[in-house]
């Protein structure tokens, strides 16, 4: 039996392009593996605050030092790692906001980048602690970035799979539904992009 994890960072819902690639992406894996379990963690809905002071400090102080508003936050934090450890599969939705990824999402990458948990450090540097786990990015973006002139704008899926590949999560697919402001292009774009879905 798979564990799904379904990371949804746009606050657009019917409107949302990201969610409806994303979960046409769940659907594809569903169909493969019909006793998965998928866990939805909507950033939007419950979204993840943006780092404090209080947080970092907690991140940086051993477990059996923590005060009790530490250990809420440790709680948190860990909690969210937690969902990301039992997952065999991770589907990220990852619009382009502003060249870049949802605030929403940077913030969830904010609380579970942490040491000793999804990487560590040894004499050989960074390691990741997240193993033998697939991950499916879902983009979406008004623009192209796929090919062309602002391939290089493109701040997103690089990100992504830099943040995944540092946890340990190498094994990436990436499904793009891209030019969804050209007119010409936006009428198929979302279309084409779910028919190119393939599950491994
Ligand atoms: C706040 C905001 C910023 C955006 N920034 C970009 C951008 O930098 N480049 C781009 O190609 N599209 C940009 N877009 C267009 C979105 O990437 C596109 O509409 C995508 O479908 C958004 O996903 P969603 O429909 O799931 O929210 C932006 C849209 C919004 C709302």
């Amino acid at each position: 039996m798979k564990n799904i994890l379904h990371i949804i960072s746009s606050p657009r819902m019917e409107a949302s392009a990201s969610r409806k690639l994303g979960n046409a992406v769940i659907e594809k894996i569903q169909e493969r593996y019909p006793d998965a379990v998928v866990t939805e963690r909507d950033l939007t809905k419950k979204p993840v605050p943006i780092l404090e002071e209080a947080h970092i400090n907690t991140f940086f102080t051993p477990t059996e030092n923590y005060s009790p508003e530490q250990a809420e936050i440790n709680e948190y934090s860990a909690g969210l790692i937690a969902e990301l450890q039992q997952a065999d599969i991770i589907v990220v939705d990852s619009p382009m906001y502003n060249f870049s990824v949802p605030a929403s999402l940077r913030a969830y990458f904010d609380f579970t980048s942490r040491a000793g948990y999804t990487f560590k450090y040894d004499e050989n540097g960074p390691k990741g602690l997240l193993n033998n786990k697939k991950l499916y990015i879902a983009f979406t973006s008004g623009n192209i970035y796929s090919e062309g002139p602002y391939q290089i704008y493109d701040s997103n899926v690089p990100y992504v799979k830099n943040i995944f590949g540092f946890y340990g999560v190498t094994n990436v697919s990436v499904f793009r539904a891209e030019g969804l402001s050209i007119p010409g292009i936006q009428e198929t774009a979302l279309e084409k992009a779910i028919e190119r879905i393939t599950i491994d």
